[in-house]
């Protein structure tokens, strides 16, 4: 009894919640393998769709190709659109990011459709309506012949995307599409187990994605450029946010001790997107000088640059309202979330882990 936990096992750090065969990340190495491919490998060659069918053939034994995957999702989107008199009402008068929590907890499975087709397909659905809804315009009707990530930044943007953009926006969504047992997962898996159906697993999943901790960093991010505004102001400004010990949006990790590898792959998207360089010099002198100060304060943990940093310049580049930059990462995400709940469930096991009691006992209140 009253036996207090450390720090990391209040967190669970390192501790192992599940087996999966979905993604892995090495920490002390900076690797992130999703389906069997490192992610620099998967960004920029494979499509979303190619990425989702790969992790739900993964978790469901099923031989889904691409093409499978874009015709099923693009009917989803579909169904989604037709859906949305009875989903916008719940969020009307919220930010994008609660109205997202209300949309998708409204989602419901019909029957003889595949769940996690009308899951994915909902999302960027509900993303762009909210938008749109944000500026007081109709939702745009998705496209169920074009790619996903081409048909997301139309419904988003009320305009047909180039290729540059279509690209820019694919390698993301491959990018953070799965990432081993981060809490969102973590979440998903939980309510998962419980045998609870898909639709309430990814909207916990939603939910703890939100966090500034995890998911909700890059508006901040961006708020955090604007207000540097200079480069003579980086100094002074990371000086002083680091000696009011504020933690900087964009930088850490729980598990990478070295920089986080989905950071230079968004990199070189943002640098493919915009061929003159524009929005990164300014970006990465920042990050360069935020790195040093982290070093300089904790000789002892490395803090590097995550993913969520070039998260927000890219999405911020491709005229993406910072308002739903956690809807969009949960568009990519939910294709992980669906395939960890499928993978979760099929190993019948409720999570249920115990806890350290450090509260009073019969006795010691009299
Ligand atoms: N800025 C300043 N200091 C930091 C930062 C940061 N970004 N991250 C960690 N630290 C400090 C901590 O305050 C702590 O200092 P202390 O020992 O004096 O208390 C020390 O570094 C060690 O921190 P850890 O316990 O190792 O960090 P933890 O594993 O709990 O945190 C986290 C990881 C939550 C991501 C953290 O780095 C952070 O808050 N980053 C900013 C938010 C962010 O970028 N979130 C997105 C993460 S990526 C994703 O989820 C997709």
């Amino acid at each position: 009894m009253n036996i207090h936990l450390s720090k990391s096992q209040i967190g669970l750090d390192g501790v192992p919640a599940a087996e999966t065969i979905l993604s892995h990340v090495d920490g002390e190495r900076g690797e992130l393998i999703i389906a069997g491919e490192r992610v620099a490998d998967l960004a920029g060659r494979s499509s979303f769709e190619g990425v989702t069918a790969r992790l739900w053939n993964g978790a469901t034994a099923q031989s889904l190709s691409e093409a499978n995957v874009r015709a099923s999702l693009g009917a989803a989107r579909e169904r989604a659109f037709a859906r949305l008199p009875a989903l916008l009402p719940a969020t009307r008068g919220l930010p994008i990011v609660d109205g997202f929590r209300a949309a998708v907890a409204g989602l419901r499975g019909e029957s003889g459709l595949d769940h996690e087709a009308t899951i994915v397909g909902a999302f960027p659905v509900i993303a762009g309506a909210l938008v749109q809804q944000a500026n007081r315009l109709d939702p745009i009707a998705p496209d169920p012949t074009i790619g996903h990530a081409a048909d997301t930044l139309r419904m988003l943007r009320g305009r047909a995307a180039d290729a540059r953009e279509i690209a820019a926006l694919d390698a993301y969504l491959v990018t953070v599409c799965d990432h081993g047992m981060n809490a969102s997962t973590f979440a998903t898996r939980v309510v998962a187990s419980t045998q609870a159906d898909p639709f309430a697993a990814v909207t916990a999943g939603y939910c703890a994605l939100t966090g500034p901790l995890h998911g909700g960093a890059p508006e901040p991010v961006l708020e955090m450029l604007d207000a540097i505004g200079t480069r003579e102001r980086i100094k002074p400004w990371v000086d002083d946010a680091l000696a009011r010990g504020e933690r900087l949006m964009g930088f850490g990790h729980r598990v990478y001790r070295v920089r986080d590898p989905r950071a230079d792959v968004l990199k070189a998207a943002i640098a493919r997107l915009k061929a003159d360089g524009a929005d990164l010099p300014f970006a990465s002198e920042v990050e360069t000088y935020i790195r040093h100060a982290l070093r300089r304060k904790n000789p002892d943990r490395p803090l590097e640059t995550n993913v969520e940093f070039f998260t927000a310049i890219l999405l911020d580049a491709l005229a993406i309202p910072r308002q739903a930059f956690t809807p969009i990462f949960a568009v990519a995400r939910v294709a992980g979330w669906t395939a960890h709940a499928r993978e979760q469930q099929r190993t019948g096991r409720l999570i249920r882990p115990s806890s350290s009691y450090v509260g009073p006992m019969p006795g010691d209140l009299r």
